[in-house]
């Protein structure tokens, strides 16, 4: 529907991709041509399955072939680091990029990006990369489950990719109180030592609190399969203590986590706006403009979920 009020393709088209492995799933495309669309654009945003080995030379082909940007996902986003010519400050704090932006040097030697030539190109172009994951956690906790975190007491269940991020934006927010939880604990004992190293000011400790809390924040895997069970043992922590409980996961919708954490009277949301605002960030870094954020979640929603 949405793809209606697109221009047909021709050869002015310009393009935006998203590189993963696997990407068939991804819903990318389906929220970034729906806004697209809406900003009158011509162009298109298409999903390439590109293997972690040939993600340099997908790059570079991006660039040469001129495309606006990229979005990186699963397992690209810290092999990236280091195949861009500029980090963002997002990119350098989060230690991963999961947007880049071509940018190029105009003839007043000022980098401008790609998107904002509206004729040639100038040839020498670089990439400049972003990370909008944290930023849009960050606007869905506030949003969907109206959490202030400056202050709040979370447990975070993962230390993996997500999770890190998810534990480094916790402790930028100066949430008060850090309760981590992973399976593995090493890892979590690891990211606690960098949480104590790079925000000294938030309590930080590995392991379920023995008080009620304002959010468990779910960064791990478990939960993704149907017959998964809720990543948190209630007999440490029991869900009636939470006021709020977010699941990164967003297919399916509802995990065991969030079923439990709803009869338990906690305010629930799943991943869906997480994965609308990084996706959001991504354009307004791409085009310089405010993103149609409610045709995108529409088209986001539609896509998922078929609604
Ligand atoms: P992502 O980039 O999505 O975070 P990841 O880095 O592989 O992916 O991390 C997956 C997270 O889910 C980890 O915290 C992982 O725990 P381990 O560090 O112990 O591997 C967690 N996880 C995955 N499967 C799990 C399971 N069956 N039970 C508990 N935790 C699990």
């Amino acid at each position: 529907m949405l793809e209606a009020f697109a221009q047909p393709l021709n050869a002015a088209t310009r393009y935006c991709a998203v590189f993963g492995h696997p990407i068939r799933h991804s819903a990318s495309p389906a929220l970034q041509n729906a806004g697209l669309a809406a900003l009158g654009l011509d162009w298109r945003y298409v999903a390439f399955e590109v293997h972690p080995d040939n993600l340099r030379d997908a790059i570079r082909g991006a660039r040469a072939m001129k495309f606006i940007g990229l979005n990186l996902t699963v397992p690209h986003k810290l092999l990236a680091v280091d195949m861009v010519e500029v980090l963002d400050e997002s990119a350098r704090t989060w230690g991963a990029v999961n947007t880049i932006r071509f940018e190029a040097r105009a003839k007043d030697g000022v980098w401008r990006p790609l998107g904002y030539f509206a004729e040639s190109v100038p040839g020498e172009i670089r990439a400049h990369g972003f990370n909008t994951d944290a930023t849009g956690l960050g606007r869905a906790l506030r949003e969907d489950l109206g959490m202030e975190l400056a202050g709040a007491k979370v447990v975070l269940l993962g230390a993996g990719g997500a999770g890190r991020v998810a534990a480094l934006k916790l402790a930028a927010e100066n949430v008060s109180q850090l309760f981590l939880i992973n399976r593995t604990p090493a890892k979590a004992e690891a990211l606690l030592e960098e949480i104590k190293h790079r925000f000294p000011g938030v309590f930080a400790s590995v392991g379920h609190p023995g008080h009620a809390v304002d959010l468990v924040l779910n960064a791990t895997s478990v939960g993704l399969k149907p017959e998964d069970n809720s990543p948190l043992d209630e007999r440490q922590f029991p869900l009636r203590q939470a006021r709020a409980v977010y699941d990164m996961i967003y297919r399916p919708a509802e995990t065991a986590l969030l079923r439990a954490a709803k009869a338990a009277g906690c305010r629930v949301a799943n991943g869906v706006g997480m994965l609308l605002y990084q996706g959001t960030e991504a354009l307004e870094i791409w085009t310089g403009r405010t993103a149609p954020v409610e045709v995108m979640r529409k088209a986001l929603l539609n896509n998922i979920y078929g609604t």
